[in-house]
């Protein structure tokens, strides 16, 4: 980045006083002394002015998945499976999944370098809504319907009032959209065993209003700014 942006950037000063910093002797990059057309490259160069060093403004990066059930949502597997890393393009490479979803779910999975955003979307004191189509084995009863939304038992402990919306239901199983603020381990497939059914089909399609729109399974894209900004302030 030229230095005189990477001042600006920096909060240090405008790009006209960051040009009269430079000119004046007052900005070095790694002890040198620097004109106003010189880079700087953030990850490794140190900048100061005036002697006190100038803090690089990480840039984080953010990328939105289609994941395709198949591969696990950990950056390398003990058991040599696929990850969705395998799925990102090769500058993308040191980022991580904003948390899980299982082996066999598919969606929308974020991926970020930025920890305050994943702590963000993973705590569940946040009780950020994560929104997933299910399909089950048997039909769900409308008995069972209150008993999710209500709250069901998984390994001693009740899950939180959730909202369960049924699209579908015939004698084969059901289909339904349902929204949950925790994210306990499948926790969506533990829930449905609580009513003696069985998910067959689970698949993220939204964390809080952000879709997979436009993004075909295995698909993985950068998210827009306008995508950023909505989940930097959720
Ligand atoms: N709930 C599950 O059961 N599995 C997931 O992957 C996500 C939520």
């Amino acid at each position: 980045m030229r230095i005189n942006k990477f001042l600006a950037n920096s909060g240090v000063a405008s790009r006209r006083a960051a040009d009269q910093l430079i000119n004046d002797g007052a900005v070095k990059i790694n002890g040198r002394v620097c004109s106003l057309g010189d880079d700087v490259d953030l990850a490794n160069d140190t900048v100061t002015v005036k002697g006190k060093p100038v803090n690089v403004v990480k840039k984080y990066d953010y990328y939105i998945m289609n994941k395709p059930k198949g591969c696990v949502c950990t950056v390398k597997d003990d058991k040599g499976r696929k990850t969705v890393m395998d799925l990102l393009p090769p500058s993308a490479k040191r980022l991580f999944p904003v948390g899980r979803l299982d082996y066999d779910t598919e969606g929308l999975l974020i991926l970020t370098n930025d920890g305050d955003l994943t702590f963000k979307l993973t705590h569940p004191k946040n009780e950020v809504p994560k929104t997933y189509l299910v399909k089950t084995e048997k039909p769900v009863s409308d008995e069972d319907l209150q008993k999710l939304r209500s709250g069901v038992y998984i390994d001693g402990v009740k899950t939180k009032k959730c909202n369960v919306r049924l699209i579908e239901t015939h004698k084969d199983g059901s289909k339904l959209h349902v929204t949950i603020t925790e994210g306990r381990n499948r926790q969506v497939r533990k829930m449905f065993e609580a009513v003696n059914n069985n998910v067959d089909f689970l698949k993220r399609i939204k964390i809080g209003d952000l879709t997979l729109t436009g993004l075909n399974r295995g698909e993985v894209r950068q998210l827009n700014a306008r995508e950023i900004d909505y989940l930097l302030n959720l």
